[in-house]
């Protein structure tokens, strides 16, 4: 259709890269596009670190569950919702800061999120590679530490970026009817959609382990579901400031 449509619907994650380094252009379009996404009221509520550093690559891969992709991509990003630089805005005018909680919470979140896709979709412009990595929450006090962040910042997710050394065909999304509604909500439409994906995924999963994974999408999500998942990241948030009331 276009090239930007042609980019989106091409997307697949990367995890293994070339041992290449971005160039500082590469790194400054992508920083430079991420900055350039909507905003809650303008108010950037997101940092973002660009971690390089070998040894802090490694330890950054050990804090994120043991994924080697962190430590082996030209450039692991670390990005991060961030309430200082506000509470900093407020203080310079004698102001001190009023937490809106949840509210606080979820734009600083949104906005994290959005600037990094945009930051994803301009490294993937320049036919570099991107995985996400919300692995960094199994250990967000240890990432916080080693990164210096900040009371009132929160490590959201990593973003590992460089230059492919894969190939893999996209992954398979649920039907259009299974996400979009026309003037209001289907709950009709769920169980067929879920039905299509896990015969769709069935195979797709086959395929892709040679004939050895029998598994489906909605059996994933019952055992992802089935337990409860990184407790310790409301106590972590409440340390970090964005405490929830
Ligand atoms: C917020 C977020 C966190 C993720 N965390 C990880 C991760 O820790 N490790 C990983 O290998 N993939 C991670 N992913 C990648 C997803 O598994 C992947 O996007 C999804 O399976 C769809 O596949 P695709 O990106 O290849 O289309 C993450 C994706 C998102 C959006």
């Amino acid at each position: 259709m276009n090239q930007t449509i042609d980019l989106l619907q091409g997307h697949r994650s990367i995890r293994k890269f070339k041992p290449t380094a971005l160039t500082e252009e590469q790194i400054q379009t992508i920083v430079h596009s991420a900055q350039m996404a909507s905003s809650s009221s303008n108010i950037q509520a997101y940092s973002v670190i660009g971690v390089t550093d070998p040894a802090l690559k490694k330890q950054l891969a050990h804090l994120a569950g043991d994924q080697n992709y962190v430590e082996e991509c030209g450039l692991f990003l670390v990005w991060c919702a961030d309430l200082y630089r506000l509470q900093q805005a407020c203080a310079k005018h004698g102001v001190e800061m009023q937490k809106q909680y949840v509210e606080s919470f979820l734009v600083a979140t949104v906005d994290v999120s959005l600037a990094a896709q945009n930051a994803a979709l301009a490294a993937e412009s320049l036919g570099l590679g991107i995985v996400y990595i919300g692995g960094i929450r199994q250990n967000p006090a240890g990432v916080t530490e080693l990164l210096n962040l900040p009371q009132l910042v929160f490590p959201v997710f990593g973003m590992c970026v460089g230059v492919p050394d894969q190939e893999p065909s996209p992954r398979p999304r649920l039907s259009r009817d299974a996400v979009y509604h026309e003037n209001t909500y289907r709950t009709s439409q769920i169980t067929a959609g879920i039905d299509n994906y896990d015969q769709t995924m069935h195979d797709y999963y086959r395929e892709r382990s040679g004939g050895k994974l029998d598994t489906n999408w909605s059996k994933q999500i019952s055992e992802k579901y089935a337990h409860p998942s990184r407790a310790h990241l409301r106590a972590f948030l409440d340390d970090q400031g964005f405490g929830f009331e």
